[in-house]
């Protein structure tokens, strides 16, 4: 099947050469081209510039189009990559969100046996089918927000048999939807109830019995620890990243949302994908991302919703690095996947300009859930996942009309939904 997109108003994110990420003061630059057409074949891109120089596909033999597409007055943006969710989860937490909005933070809600240990309760009572069917609903809705790439985690499971049944989940959604998706074991998300005061024989069995199972039945790309104050020490996520490393699942971590955790040093030890939260990042932190293979990743979502500090990004970015933005969409810290949205917040909050939130919510999100050869931008070979705006005046527009819905049409893998 092809598919040829003519008369773009924009084409935005395009690479003539292929880049892993952008960093520094380079995420203020956005490669677009003004009029432009988009070729799609099959799952690919294979073809674009700008119309003046476009071929006469009708002269050329055997192409056939089965569908051409006039985007006049439109944008067509490379999908949004999230790289880090935690979708699939059984039943909201608006008691919560009740208990914070009277002014109980997010460790005083946990102590109290809510945040993950009230979802880790729901999860062991869903079953295997019900938690498919909710996540699935939440990936179609986050399809039709111009998601194309999403990584979701374990971790409300907490017993070898909750935590593969997530895991089995994640697996079948890949399966069964174009989005391309990464799966993360998050066994250190939360020391479960019964392992109060005994966290080194929880972390024992996250390493002894739960990373081998979930290797063998291959059901991890990454594994990720909750490595903050109240959560697990560096020396605990030390330990649990070498044995995920072991079964060949590289780092990808939680770190520094609560506090100066060490998290963020030894996610970088391990050669961490990516760190991520990132609240509490200083002049330490920052020396040790320089020059390593680690992207650091800020939420937005998370810290809008639990009116927590912003992370440091312009810091970062001044420090020459690069910054990725995802989304955490999860029940308790940050109910929604809309990628759009946390663009704003980035803007506003971050005071990062559009064109960086851009960089940041698709080739470098592409980057932090290692998919950037295939997805995050416009790019010949490239997998097919964009969207095509409605009639907007620039790419400005987007974040700026932060409650708008301007995304009109969604194409996955070269085909229109
Ligand atoms: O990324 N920070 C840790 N974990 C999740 C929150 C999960 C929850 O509260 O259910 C997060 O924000
Ligand atoms: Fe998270």
């Amino acid at each position: 099947m092809k598919l040829l997109i003519s008369n773009i108003k924009t084409l935005v994110q395009v690479d003539e050469a292929p880049r892993k990420w952008v960093a520094g003061t380079d995420m203020a630059n956005l490669n677009c081209i003004d009029d432009a057409y988009l070729l799609i074949e099959g799952e690919k891109i294979t073809d674009f510039g700008k119309m003046e120089d476009m071929p006469d596909f009708d002269e050329k033999e055997g192409f056939d189009f089965v569908e051409e597409y006039d985007a006049t007055g439109r944008m067509v943006f490379p999908s949004f990559c999230d790289s880090h969710t935690h979708l699939v989860y059984a039943g909201s937490r608006e008691i919560e969100y009740t208990d914070k909005i009277k002014g109980l933070s997010y460790e005083e809600i946990a102590k109290r046996g809510g945040g993950i240990l009230n979802s880790a309760k729901r999860m062991h009572e869903a079953t295997e089918e019900e938690l498919y069917e909710s996540a699935m609903e939440r990936i179609q809705e986050i399809i039709g927000l111009g998601t194309g790439a999403v990584e979701i985690k374990s971790g409300y499971g907490l017993t070898v048999a909750d935590e593969l049944k997530m895991l089995r989940v994640i697996k079948r959604l890949k399966k069964n939807t174009p989005l391309t998706i990464k799966s993360t074991f998050l066994g250190a998300h939360a020391v479960p109830a019964e392992y109060i005061g005994r966290q080194g024989e929880y972390v024992d069995m996250v390493i002894n019995e739960m990373i081998p199972m979930v290797a063998a039945e291959d059901l991890a790309d990454y594994i990720d620890v909750f490595c903050d104050k109240g959560f697990f020490t560096v020396e605990e996520t030390d330990r649990i990243l070498l044995a995920g490393m072991k079964y060949g699942m590289r780092a990808k971590i939680h770190a520094n949302e609560l506090d100066y955790s060490g998290g963020v040093q030894v996610g970088v030890k391990y050669n961490a994908l990516s760190v991520d939260h990132l609240e509490f990042v200083g002049d330490a932190e920052i020396e040790a991302l320089k020059g390593s293979e680690t992207m650091p990743t800020v939420l937005p979502g998370a810290a809008f919703f639990l009116n927590m500090v912003c992370s440091p990004v312009r810091k970062m970015m001044d420090a020459g690095l690069p910054v990725a933005l995802a989304s955490d969409f999860n029940p308790g810290s940050s109910p929604s996947g809309n990628m759009k949205f946390i663009m704003s917040l980035a803007c506003i909050n971050y005071k990062m300009l559009p064109q960086e939130a851009i960089n940041a919510t698709t080739l470098n999100s592409a980057y932090a859930m290692g998919v950037e050869e295939e997805l995050g931008s416009i790019a010949k070979g490239k997998i097919a996942n964009v969207y095509i705006t409605k009639e907007i005046p620039s790419v400005e527009y987007m974040p700026y009309a932060y409650g708008s819905n301007l995304i009109d049409v969604v194409i996955l893998r070269g085909k229109v939904l």
